[in-house]
């Protein structure tokens, strides 16, 4: 039943992921800072790790929409490198809450046609997630949806600090020269590599940062602040979310002359033609 209701979106569901797909761009890349589970909770006077529990469904709910709207990538900071520094109990429930997810939802995503991937210091979580980690993501390689790419202990600046070391290293050891760090190398070394940029960076529970998340890769996302809670978030909001990206003029540094000109040039994405117009290639 669950997975029928997943294939199939209701009648109200379709008519407005219709008029999302025909009045502009489905965001190629959708990354989401989850935050204000603890501040659900507590609300409700209950215990910051039933925020959690309840942002599963949000997970749920929204990687089901990501998949029926043909979003190609959906990235999820579901465990930064400084949330190990959480009480024990915190941190012990949100690593069961991601075992649970992965043994419940694995089939599913499977024969959804999601491809799932993971970013982060994996080798830091616990044995028995990593495994069904690796599971999940060996099971669902080949397929060729939405994929949905979980960030778990990952931070951007742990990220970036490998990079540079890894670059380093080729530059002592001779295999590249100095001359040839660029920005495309830069990005060859992160753990998304292969993977587009975000083309929208969407924060729930209100704050205005970027918590050490994708520092390189936000460069040009376009911004969504969502005053509600994680486990309040669910599809109609990201409708909203998306509505709201597709009205924005994505500029990449240059000036609106140059964005139109190069909107009505042709078949090229749009980053494409920015690149071209940056390069001049
Ligand atoms: C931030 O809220 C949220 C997290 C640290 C964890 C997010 C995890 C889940 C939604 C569950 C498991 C995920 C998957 C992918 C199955 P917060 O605790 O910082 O909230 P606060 O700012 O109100 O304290």
């Amino acid at each position: 039943m669950e997975l029928e209701a997943l294939n199939k979106p209701t009648a109200e569901d379709k008519k407005i992921q219709e008029e999302l797909r025909a009045s502009g761009n489905i965001p190629g890349h959708i990354a989401i800072i989850m935050d204000g589970n603890g501040r659900w909770a507590t609300k409700r006077f209950l215990p910051r790790v039933a925020g959690h529990r309840e942002g599963v469904g949000s997970v749920r709910d929204i990687v089901e929409v990501c998949g029926q709207l043909g979003v190609g990538y959906l990235t999820l900071y579901a465990f930064s490198t400084e949330n190990w520094n959480r009480p024990q109990d915190e941190v012990s429930t949100l690593m069961r809450l991601l075992l649970n997810s992965l043994r419940e939802e694995t089939d599913k995503l499977h024969r959804n046609n999601v491809r799932l991937t993971a970013i982060g210091a994996i080798d830091k979580l616990p044995g028995e997630v990593q495994k069904k980690l690796a599971d999940a993501i060996s099971i669902t390689k080949g397929n060729t949806g939405l994929t949905l790419n979980l960030a778990l202990s990952y931070s951007g600046r742990w990220e970036l600090v490998n990079a540079v070391r890894e670059i380093a290293l080729k530059v002592r050891q001779g295999e590249i020269e100095l001359d040839d760090i660029n920005e495309s190398l830069i990005s060859d070394h992160l753990t998304t590599s292969g993977i587009p940029e975000p083309d929208l960076l969407i924060r729930t529970g209100g704050e205005y940062r970027v918590s050490n998340f994708m520092l390189w890769q936000l460069a040009y996302s376009e911004l969504f602040i969502s005053p509600l809670y994680w486990p309040e978030f669910r599809r109609q909001h990201l409708y909203e979310a998306i509505r709201d990206y597709q009205n924005r003029e994505r500029r990449f540094g240059l000036v609106s002359e140059q964005v139109r000109r190069r909107n009505n040039g042709g078949e090229k994405s749009l980053a494409a033609k920015i690149f071209q117009t940056i390069t001049g290639e």
